[in-house]
């Protein structure tokens, strides 16, 4: 595997893998699949249909089957609906693969007390996880009806059960041992308080996922685990997985979701809200420099289109603020005011005394929804990561808020993951998407559903820009003239 191959998968195993697992696990149990005509002549069904067929509402339905298109288990056909894969039907008629599917069923939550298992080496709860994991990675697997089969397999039970053993290596100091050198199973399990047998297992399921091995005794990250994680960066990516852990009972809950619409994270409630979003405040707040890189880039796009010389930019759901101060740091004129909860907001101030941006800034306590944005009042308007954490339903209302607000030579300024026009990928923004759903937040949209709502509000002038990591969709009255410099992407 390529160096940047594997920093991808290990971010992909952090993060995405278990939301994958989860996905794959919801269509399975709600009988999804089953619903799904596959062969020639097959009539695809529509979403409306397989949502009514299932019992389940259908934008649950659609966080769930998305990701199966943008795999390939399942076909969409556009403007039509879906049908299942040919390679899918064949498997799923083979009775000896769905029984191993069902059984899967049973550990998403069990597979959760691995720290304790690994520390203890003995069953927790009655449950043989330690045992289960042998049997999943250590052990000769049975074989699978075909190539799409064993696929499937490996990330319907084994991606969310390597999040799990990532999380189980950072929680107990075993990657930060690994990073200071190579060490025998015993002294190791000795340093983090774990009994050799539990850790024997975890290691060796770390060694199939490519990151750590074992050499006369020994056990040190491979090369490629090493490149990527060293004292400096091992914290950084150590931190997201929390916010992983956060989704999990949640995601154990999907099917449940989907069909009753209940949700066991739901950001609709004032509390829940509160601690989520203080911590991914206070988690950018922990590598505000290198986000504040990339937000930079998006200032400068601006730049390329209009002058910022005295703009008045708006910061909506602002976070730990480092989108609106790239724009304070685009220009010395700029003022900048930052749209968040009370609670949230605190988390901005040290960064605009630390930048020197005080002075040319607002904090504003209150709910972008409900709040008064006045008439021509800006000249920039910042929507960074907001849009999936609103109610889809209080877009059009919200975004005519906002265009109301504009200047004229106005810019929108939306920044995150958008889909293709199919909704059919990227697979990251699904999974992001995903996470939205489960916890009862908002979409993620493609260029046509943006378009859909800014051209009703006379912003009629939209295009998607690729930046790095992320895209930033800007939009206008079609009283700026796109530079050539910035380049399209969508
Ligand atoms: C995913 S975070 C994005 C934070 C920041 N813009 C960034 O890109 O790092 C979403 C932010 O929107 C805020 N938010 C969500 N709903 C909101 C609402 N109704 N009014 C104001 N802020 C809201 C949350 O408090 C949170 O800080």
């Amino acid at each position: 595997m390529s160096e940047s191959n594997f920093v991808q998968q290990l971010n992909f195993l952090a993060r995405d893998a278990s939301n994958e697992s989860a996905a794959l696990q919801a269509a399975f149990s709600l009988g999804l699949l089953g619903q799904l005509p596959s062969g020639p002549g097959a009539q695809p069904v529509s979403l409306d249909a397989l949502a009514q067929r299932l019992g389940s509402n259908v934008r649950g339905v659609r966080s769930v089957i998305e990701p199966l298109v943008a795999l390939g288990f399942v076909t969409l056909e556009t403007g039509r609906g879906y049908l299942l894969a040919e390679a899918t039907a064949a498997f799923l008629s083979d009775d000896a693969f769905t029984a191993r599917l069902r059984e899967v069923r049973a550990w998403w939550h069990a597979v959760a007390l691995l720290p304790r298992a690994v520390r203890t080496g003995a069953p927790v709860e009655g449950r043989e996880v330690l045992g289960w994991y042998r049997s999943l990675f250590l052990a000769p697997q049975p074989p699978c009806p075909n190539a799409e089969a064993e696929d499937f397999f490996d990330r319907y039970a084994r991606n969310f059960a390597r999040t799990q053993a990532l999380v189980t290596a950072a929680e107990l100091g075993v990657l930060e041992r690994l990073v200071a050198g190579a060490t025998s199973t015993e002294a190791l399990a000795n340093a983090v308080d774990a009994k050799p047998e539990g850790l024997g297992v975890l290691l060796g399921v770390l060694a199939r996922m490519g990151i750590a091995r074992e050499d006369a005794g020994n056990w040190s990250f491979t090369e490629a685990a090493a490149r990527m994680l060293d004292a400096t960066s091992l914290p950084y990516f150590q931190r997201a997985l929390p916010a992983t852990m956060a989704y999990w009972e949640a995601f154990g809950h999907l099917d449940e979701a989907v069909r009753e619409h209940t949700f066991r994270l739901d950001l609709r409630d004032p509390e829940t809200a509160r601690r989520i979003y203080q911590e991914n405040a206070s988690r950018i707040s922990g590598i505000f420099a290198s986000h504040l890189r990339l937000s930079r880039k998006a200032a400068e796009l601006a730049a390329s289109l209009r002058s910022l010389s005295g703009a008045k930019v708006l910061d909506v759901g602002t976070g730990s603020g480092v989108w609106g101060a790239a724009f304070g740091l685009a220009d010395p004129t700029t003022h900048v005011t930052y749209l968040d909860s009370p609670h949230v907001l605190s988390s901005v101030r040290p960064h605009l005394t630390k930048l020197k941006l005080e002075g040319r800034s607002r904090l504003w306590e209150g709910d972008c929804l409900s709040v008064d944005y006045g008439e021509a009042e800006y000249d920039v308007i910042l929507l960074p990561q907001i849009i999936p954490a609103l109610p889809p339903e209080a877009l059009p209302g919200f975004f005519a808020k906002l265009a109301r607000a504009l200047r004229p030579r106005g810019l929108l300024l939306i920044s995150g993951y958008l889909l293709t026009d199919r909704r059919d990928g990227p697979l990251d923004a699904l999974y992001f998407a995903l996470r939205r759903y489960v916890s009862n937040e908002g979409d993620v949209l493609s260029m046509p559903e943006f378009r859909a709502l800014l051209t009703p509000v006379g912003l009629t002038s939209a295009r998607g820009f690729e930046m790095p990591i992320q895209q930033v969709v800007v939009a206008h009255r079609g009283d700026v003239a796109w530079a050539d410099a910035a380049a399209p992407a969508a």
